[in-house]
């Protein structure tokens, strides 16, 4: 949350700075909690005199469709919390990319539950493996920031369970977090911190879930209803769940086994994550270690979205000459905001006139400059860099070079919902004109989210960058020179226009609810509603079912080289399928070769579901065959009347492929 003064919690200067702070007991050998925000890298540092490592946003790091990268990023992240005298991490972000326009999209990992909750369930165990108590959030359909403190999602059980509920159930199985941070919005009408069925039926019973539930910053409404609910902890006040809490102890209206649990979960999350044996110490951060983890992810990050006529690499024997235009890219790459951001080294990059101290929702960027660092890799070449403010000079520039490359960015943050995915402040307008100027274009997008291209059909390449990080400029560099192969793969469907989404406008706030600093009035009672009438059909499920056609389909990305894909096997019994990806081009490469199963005719799904894929490195040349095993959780259906998964019997279609738009191979998959 901002800087809430109303929020100046009572033991503030124990907090080491961070969001949240929770007494130890001495006596007993029970340590406080002492928790930072850490999406992308530990929050805050700047007042404090600190510096952390800037992870690509997550959303761009869930584009390596990798366990290992997210591993190490939650590492980085982990080891970082401990240096600076943490022991619990907020991040773990991992809410469905059903609305493309929230502003912290940048913040989860996408719209698949097998995708997110893999990278999200990954980064999570090696964050809280270097002992901070771990968290997964926010539990549940929080997917849009607009009336976020008072919003009633409306979905259907089965929907919630095949889609949301799914990535969480996945992600909090791999990680086993000490702590699930429960949402502000409201599910099925009661609020996600004091909602029996999300957090006690499913989340403790069904899934059996030992960890304890973290109130998002001022989510709770109660305190008997909450308690009994499930809510195990207040933050960062103790309005419900301080003296309150002891009153409806003596009152009898919350007994004390309740108490009991909520203080045994607590503790077994500190156990569990190991704070209690292995404090932190504070230490100097490992700066290089996160500069470079933060460039390999980086590296695997980056999409290469269009690449005409081999536009790149840039090859220096070739291209003399090179525009670099717009997005402050002589200076820095921009960041993602909120309780997410991030402060870079030496204040925000772009001094902004009278801007003193940074604010959670400022465009921050980091002293990244893609202007440099392609300089330095590309010694020979004549690098000039026109801001584009003045479209007239960006055009003359553009003309007199052999290539021009335009940075566009678009900023998100935490409580806000982008208008639109179209970009910002007349970027499409520079675009169209540089392109118009010189064919061999290149558009460097450093957005949170998906972006919309009126200007596709006239642009050579597009490089989808994210939020790039501490070392995002240095990724790209090797990217743009060929010292990198790209091998990124989308993590959410970039759609044509806003009008192909399941809700085209986001539905407004009516006025009453609008500038609410908080939302834990225990009387306030919103009409605003948002129905996720679509179902489980988020992203690309949405998009297949409704047949329109994506400007960028999810899972879709390229490379400098090029892959065949051969010889479906399909194991039924062992539910595995087998083929053969060929490197057929002249770089070496990797590929992330993408499995998707349709269910059989009758259970009546116009769209298949990711089941499992596989990273390939080829030479070029090489063949390998490799086999994907068909994950069970992600083809069952739910069923509401007996609170139970099914396989549903029969022939389910199988694809394998590039992405999900494009599967050349095709099978049948039997169940009995
Ligand atoms: C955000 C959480 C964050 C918390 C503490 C809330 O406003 O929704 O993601 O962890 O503040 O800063």
């Amino acid at each position: 949350m901002a800087h809430n003064p109303q929020w100046e919690m009572p033991l503030t200067h124990l907090t080491n700075g961070g969001a949240g702070y929770v007494q130890g007991i001495e006596r007993l050998g029970i340590p406080p909690l002492i928790i930072s925000d850490a999406a992308y890298g530990v929050r805050d540092s700047g007042a404090n005199g600190r510096y952390a490592t800037a992870m690509p946003s997550n959303l761009g790091a869930a584009s390596a469709w990798d366990s290992e990268t997210a591993c190490e990023y939650g590492e980085v992240i982990g080891r970082e919390l401990r240096a600076q005298g943490f022991n619990m991490t907020l991040g773990g972000g991992i809410n469905l990319t059903r609305e493309p326009r929230n502003g912290r999209t940048f913040e989860y990992a996408g719209e698949d539950p097998l995708l997110a909750g893999t990278v999200v369930g990954n980064l999570m165990r090696c964050e809280q493996a270097q002992h901070v108590v771990g968290d997964i959030k926010h539990y549940v359909m929080n997917d849009q920031e607009t009336g976020r403190f008072v919003v009633n999602a409306i979905i259907s059980k089965p929907a919630m369970q095949e889609s949301d509920l799914l990535a969480f159930h996945i992600a909090i199985g791999i990680a086993n977090p000490g702590a699930v941070m429960c949402s502000y919005n409201r599910i099925n009408d009661d609020f996600g911190c004091q909602n029996p069925y999300t957090l006690t039926d499913v989340l403790k019973t069904d899934w059996g879930f030992n960890g304890f539930v973290i109130s998002d910053w001022a989510a709770t409404h109660s305190t008997a209803k909450a308690s009994a609910a499930g809510l195990d902890q207040e933050q960062p006040m103790a309005d419900y769940f301080g003296p309150k809490l002891k009153e409806a102890v003596q009152a009898g209206e919350v007994p004390l086994s309740q108490i009991d649990d909520h203080a045994r979960r607590v503790l077994y999350a500190e156990f569990l994550s190991g704070v209690v044996d292995d404090p932190p110490q504070k230490s100097v951060v490992d700066a290089g270690k996160g500069l470079e983890v933060a460039q390999r992810v980086e590296e695997k990050s980056i999409v290469l979205l269009k690449n005409n006529q081999a536009a790149l690499p840039i090859d220096p024997s070739k291209v003399h000459s090179i525009a670099i235009i717009g997005g402050h890219a002589d200076v820095g790459m921009i960041s993602g905001g909120g309780s997410a951001q991030v402060d870079p080294p030496g204040g925000n990059a772009i001094m902004l006139p009278g801007k003193g101290a940074t604010h959670w929702q400022d465009h921050i960027w980091f002293p990244t400059s893609p202007l440099k660092a392609l300089r330095a890799k590309l010694p020979s070449t004549n690098i000039d860099f026109n801001s584009g403010a003045d479209s007239r000079t960006a055009v003359n520039l553009a003309k007199s070079s052999d290539l021009a490359i335009v940075f566009a960015y678009q900023w998100l943050a935490e409580d806000m919902d982008l208008p639109s995915l179209s970009l910002p402040n007349n970027q499409d307008a520079l675009i169209e004109q540089v392109a118009a100027a010189n064919p061999r274009t290149i558009v460097v997008l450093e957005s949170g989210t998906a972006v919309t291209m009126p200007w596709i059909d006239k642009v050579a390449g597009v490089v989808e960058v994210w939020y790039a990080g501490s070392a995002g400029h240095k990724a790209l560099a090797n990217i743009l020179a060929g010292d990198v192969n790209p091998s990124g793969k989308l993590a959410i469907t970039f759609p044509k226009s806003d009008k192909d989404l399941p809700r085209p406008v986001i539905p407004a706030l009516p006025p009453e609810d609008q500038g609410l600093a908080t939302g834990n009035s225990a009387t306030h009672i919103s009409s605003y509603t948002v129905r996720y009438d679509e179902g489980p059909e988020v992203g690309y499920k949405w998009y297949e079912a409704h047949h329109k056609q994506p400007l960028f389909a999810f899972g879709f990305g390229l490379s400098y080289t090029s892959y065949a894909y051969s010889g479906l096997g399909v194991d039924s019994a062992a539910r595995t399928v087998s083929f053969t990806v060929k490197n057929t081009g002249q770089r070496a490469g990797t590929e992330i070769a993408q499995v998707y199963a349709k269910l059989p005719k009758g259970a009546g799904e116009s769209y298949k579901r990711l089941a499992g894929w596989k990273r390939v490195t080829l030479a070029p040349g090489e063949s390998q065959t490799v086999s994907v095993a068909i994950d069970p959780r992600v083809i069952q259906t739910f069923n509401e009347a007996n609170n139970s998964w099914r396989l549903v019997p029969g022939e389910y279609s199988v694809f394998v492929g590039a992405s999900s738009d494009n599967t050349p191979l095709t099978g049948n998959l039997q169940v009995r």
